[in-house]
């Protein structure tokens, strides 16, 4: 199938969604249950670490930060809890419990909001990082874009879901990098040049794809599209295996650095989430050619031979 064909077969699917919207279907029930359990089984748990990651970086005389971020993970993990004991969802209970985790939502980033003022003015010490805490915070706000996308029954056209999404998650790769970096202890020189080779690279493909997005506006899947999301695919697999062997090592002891495990493993299921949105993203611009052996990066910019 051409680029042409799919864009055009896109075009007419997404002219069908706009003329028959949420009107009770049973197919369109179902995707709105899996969508919405899915989205909430990996967003729920990742605010409540955020909260338990920013409590422990609250310098220990602030008891009333602490006791809010403590309540945060409280909560996060009661609706979570509730979440992962659904056997039979229906769609109102669904629908329900996507409205309780945007509001909460909503709360938590108005609480990180404050958090990162008070860094800001020098109104507060500890080891939370201004960019640990923003980028918490882009977390928590890309969550309530999807919750309320998913609530309002708007389908994001395509082009835009993938441009955004490879712009967003590069950008959280390159700050993982980044913290790791800082977080690793100055000792292990190689597992810190290692951090910073990944930073300079995600950079890079951030960059990359914001201007991207500028050119397109969003609004078309255009064929270098396919190739971008190969380079991405290929950087972010390498970053995730980096990750992992990470926390394993940090699990088993053998690394010298101020990461907790689960920070680590955070990190690494971010890793594999965007992964799998990258997956779909290359089905849809069909790049799986640009991730065979036979079409190395490093052919690129050199001439190819037989043609
Ligand atoms: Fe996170
Ligand atoms: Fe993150």
């Amino acid at each position: 199938m051409s680029f042409k064909d799919s864009a055009k077969r896109a075009e007419v699917k997404s002219e069908e969604r706009r003329k028959c919207p949420d009107n009770g279907d049973h197919h369109h029930d179902e995707k709105f249950i899996r969508e919405s359990v899915n989205l909430l089984l990996f967003f729920l748990r990742i605010m409540k670490e955020h909260a338990i990651f920013l409590r422990l970086g609250f310098p220990c005389n602030r008891t009333d930060l602490i006791n809010e971020a403590r309540e945060f993970e409280q909560r996060f993990d009661e609706l979570l809890t509730i979440v992962r004991s659904l056997e039979r969802p229906t769609r109102s209970q669904v629908r329900e419990l996507d409205e309780e985790a945007l509001a909460l939502t909503e709360e938590f980033i108005e609480f990180k909001t404050r958090v990162l003022n008070m860094i800001l003015r020098c109104q507060l010490g500890g080891f939370n990082f201004p960019l640990f805490v923003d980028h918490i915070r882009r977390e928590a706000m890309e969550f309530v874009r999807l919750l309320r996308a998913l609530l309002s029954g708007v389908e994001i056209p395509e082009a835009e879901q993938i441009a955004r999404e490879e712009a967003f998650w590069s950008r959280i790769m390159a700050e993982h990098s980044k913290f790791i970096q800082h977080l690793i202890d100055p000792a292990e020189g190689q597992f810190v040049e290692t951090a910073r080779r990944f930073a300079r690279e995600f950079d890079e493909i951030w960059v990359e794809a914001l201007d991207l997005l500028s050119m397109t506006q969003s609004r078309i899947i255009v064929p270098v599209q396919a190739r971008f999301t190969a380079d991405t695919i290929r950087a972010t697999r390498d970053l995730r295996d980096f990750k992992e062997e990470l926390r394993d090592l940090i699990a088993d002891c053998r690394v010298l650095s101020l990461i907790p495990e689960l920070l680590a493993d955070h990190v690494l299921r971010e890793a594999e989430h965007f992964l799998m949105l990258l997956r779909k993203h290359c089905k849809r611009t069909d790049c799986e050619p640009f991730l065979a052996d036979r079409f190395p990066p490093k052919t690129i910019g050199e001439p190819r031979r037989n043609q």
